[in-house]
């Protein structure tokens, strides 16, 4: 298996439509990517890292050294999905050159194929300055975790008449200023369908349509980790019980003394 390029993923949505959506997941270790590559297009490592592994509040603190070290591990556990980085809050919004240096990092050290960073209009600039510049960008619109602190919390974006333009326009801006995709998070379905439709690159859903052009969801919810996940999660797994019963027999047979086995030790010959 050749790793998917790019321009690939690009060429996926044709004439407004994708044949085939585009399979993507968050991965933030090697091995996760291991076995999650084979089965995607994309393999996105999430600023979400920051709840998930590092037990932040947000996606706030997190830090660019922090996407390195990940980014680097996900690109080495895959070799068949083309591997997208995060660019944290703070290392790109300041400016067009901000963001080239601080991308350009993330693909010099990690050796992934792209960025992505969120925002729309106010970022068109910074995505077409990388962009031109051979840093494929990766746009993020709709619900956009890092601006918490604005939105005020999750909830879902386009409720109202102005929320929804804006949605659109912002698609259209990323697209224009040459993103490669675009993910929509938590928007009203009839937004992203309509977001969908306004843009010649792809839109990747979370909390957005089956008729966006790809989906992603952050992995560990999807194997059901977390108790507490947003209505767009659908658990494919329920991992939390499988871990924490292993974690609980575990437990038991140490104290009972029943690990380590005989097949566990080692005899002298
Ligand atoms: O950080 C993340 O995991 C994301 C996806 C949910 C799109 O940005
Ligand atoms: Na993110």
């Amino acid at each position: 298996m050749k790793r998917l390029t790019i321009p690939a993923i690009r060429r996926r949505k044709q004439d407004g439509v994708t044949a085939e959506p585009i399979v993507m997941l968050t991965a933030y270790t090697a091995r996760q990517a291991q076995l999650l590559d084979a089965h995607c297009d994309l393999l996105l490592v999430g600023d979400s890292l920051g709840q998930v592994i590092y037990g932040l509040p947000s996606s706030v603190p997190v830090t660019l050294e922090m996407m390195i070290a990940h980014g680097a591990a996900v690109v080495r556990g895959s070799y068949h999905a083309a591997v997208v980085v995060d660019m944290p809050f703070g290392t790109y919004e300041q400016s067009p050159q901000q963001a080239f240096a601080n991308a350009a990092r993330l693909l010099k050290e990690t050796g992934c194929a792209a960025v992505k960073l969120e925002g729309g209009a106010a970022m068109a600039e910074t995505v077409a300055f990388l962009a031109e510049r051979g840093i494929p960008v990766m746009g993020h619109i709709g619900l956009t975790p890092q601006a918490v602190n604005v939105l005020g919390g999750y909830n879902a974006r386009g409720r109202s008449d102005a929320e929804a333009q804006k949605i659109v326009s912002d698609a259209v801006a990323l697209d224009k200023a040459g993103a490669f995709s675009i993910v929509i998070e938590g928007v009203v379905e009839p937004i992203a369908i309509a977001a969908t439709q306004a843009i010649a690159c792809p839109s990747i859903g979370i909390g957005g349509s089956a008729q966006c052009d790809g989906q992603v969801l952050v992995t560990e919810d999807m194997l059901g980790m977390f108790e507490r996940v947003p209505r767009f999660v659908k658990r494919y797994a329920d991992m939390a019980t499988v871990v924490s019963e292993a974690a609980g027999q575990y437990a038991a047979q140490v104290r009972d003394r029943s690990f380590p086995g005989v097949e566990q030790t080692y005899q002298p010959k």
